[in-house]
């Protein structure tokens, strides 16, 4: 009882001093959990481990400060910065510039992210899913993998892990093909897709991006990414060996708020992980452990298990509260895995400021209609489920 009140003093407090309600406010409430439950102390990955504080650049201080949840230094999302681009693509001052490039591309991607519903589209959800599998093969015990772009450039596309990615994988591709030349590489193409996809769903974060990862052809291990028959306490373990802690292992969760199943369960494809697909509410934390969701509403076997972990209790409430959860899967993890493997993280270069602006509130058009389509019979791939994919309205 006495750690539930201080708990809940500490939220407050951190509420009123703060200037952006939803974020650094969780951002502390998770750094005072992390610290009293031990969970494993948040650890700095690859140049940043060894790097004396006067050899760091901007980028590698910030992020430093992001993987340390330091919130002053290294705030993990920018609702604000805006990139302007200084020349048409390919001219000399676009050219001399690494973010002018990526803003073309950013604002080719972000028009197939969103569809005329605002809602996310199928897309969008892939590529998200995608920065995760790429960039989760890493292991810091064994090494090998990570954000080096070889889910493409090697086809892991054929691995079971990897099954529903296929339309986003022809989709990068294309893209690859045509942004390669002016200079971007895959590994950056699918960090970036994952950051300007969650940013393109309403209510989603802006997360800060960085570019300038190196590609690599070679597959990454296999069996090291998550599967749904696991047990809370296996994927704590899997998802540790990568630097992610139980808490920041519950808020990348969050990112099934916007997912609809397709192969976990074909005979329900189509079907939410909560009930507003392609929206970055928080409603699938509290949709996860009630038994009152509508029928539609597909829960995976990992994301139960993993709320009912005795240590998740706490995160998973703090997550679950629309003034303070929707910013923290962005807040403490996001970047951490888009970097996972990367070598030199003090020479990467920041970007944020081609990412679209942040919808920071939304009302579907058609309320009505997704909730008959929540309550009707589970037929695999229904019209209505198709529209909710393509972000249509229904
Ligand atoms: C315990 C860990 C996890 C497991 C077992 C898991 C499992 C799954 C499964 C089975 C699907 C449905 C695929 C399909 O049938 O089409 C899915 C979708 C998705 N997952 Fe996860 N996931 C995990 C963690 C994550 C993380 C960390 C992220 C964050 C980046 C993520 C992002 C997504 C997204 C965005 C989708 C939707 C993809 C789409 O709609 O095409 N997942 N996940
Ligand atoms: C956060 O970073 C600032 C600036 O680098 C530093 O002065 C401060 O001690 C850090 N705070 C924590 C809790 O590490
Ligand atoms: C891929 O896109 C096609 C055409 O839009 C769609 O019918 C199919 O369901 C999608 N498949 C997957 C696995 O996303
Ligand atoms: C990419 O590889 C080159 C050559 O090994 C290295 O100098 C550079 O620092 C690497 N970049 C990153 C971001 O790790
Ligand atoms: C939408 O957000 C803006 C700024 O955050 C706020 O002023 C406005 O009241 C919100 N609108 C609705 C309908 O909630």
């Amino acid at each position: 009882m006495r750690t539930k009140i201080s708990m809940i003093t500490t939220l407050c407090m951190a509420a009123t001093i703060d200037a952006f309600p939803g974020m650094g406010n969780t951002l502390q409430a998770l750094s005072s959990i992390v610290k009293r439950q031990e969970i494993p102390k948040t650890e700095l990955l690859a140049d940043l481990k060894i790097l004396p504080d006067s050899e760091l650049t901007p980028v590698g201080k910030a992020i430093k400060a992001i993987l340390q949840i330091n919130r002053t230094a290294g705030p993990p999302q920018d609702f604000d910065t805006v990139y302007t681009v200084p020349g048409p693509l390919g001219s000399p001052e676009c050219k001399a510039e690494t973010c002018c490039m990526w803003k073309y591309v950013a604002d080719e991607m972000a028009t197939v992210f969103k569809g005329p519903s605002g809602r996310c589209t199928d897309l969008a959800r892939g590529v998200v899913r995608l920065g995760f599998h790429d960039a989760g093969t890493w292991s810091k015990t064994a090494g090998g993998g990570g954000a080096d772009g070889s889910f493409i450039l090697a086809q892991e596309i054929m691995r079971p892990d990897n099954r529903g990615l296929e339309n986003i994988t022809n989709v990068m591709e294309d893209w690859y093909n045509k942004w390669h030349k002016h200079g971007a590489g895959m590994a950056d193409l699918i960090q970036m897709g994952a950051t300007i996809a969650a940013v393109s769903c309403p209510l989603g974060p802006r997360i800060r991006s960085f570019v300038g990862r190196n590609d690599s052809s070679i597959p990454s291990p296999e069996g090291r990414l998550p599967e749904t028959n696991q047990d809370a306490e296996a994927l704590i373990a899997l998802f540790e060996d990568k630097t992610i802690v139980q808490g920041e292992l519950i808020s990348l969760l969050g990112a099934h708020t916007v997912s609809q199943q397709r192969f976990e369960d074909p005979s329900r494809a189509g079907d939410p992980q909560d009930s507003t697909p392609g929206v970055w509410d928080v409603k699938f934390y509290p949709e996860t452990t009630s038994d009152h969701t509508p029928q539609r509403v597909f829960k995976f076997k990992s994301d139960v298990t993993m709320a009912e972990h005795p240590r998740s209790q706490e995160l998973w409430t703090l997550f679950s509260d629309p003034e303070r959860g929707p910013g923290a899967w962005a807040q403490v993890t996001y970047i951490r895995l888009s970097i996972l493997g990367v070598e030199h993280i003090n020479n990467l270069v920041e970007c944020t400021g081609v990412l679209p602006l942040r919808v920071s509130n939304f009302t579907s058009t058609d309320e009505t209609e997704l909730e008959s389509f929540l309550e009707s019979k589970s037929a695999p791939m229904s019209e209505e489920a198709v529209k909710l994919l393509e972000g249509e309205v229904l």
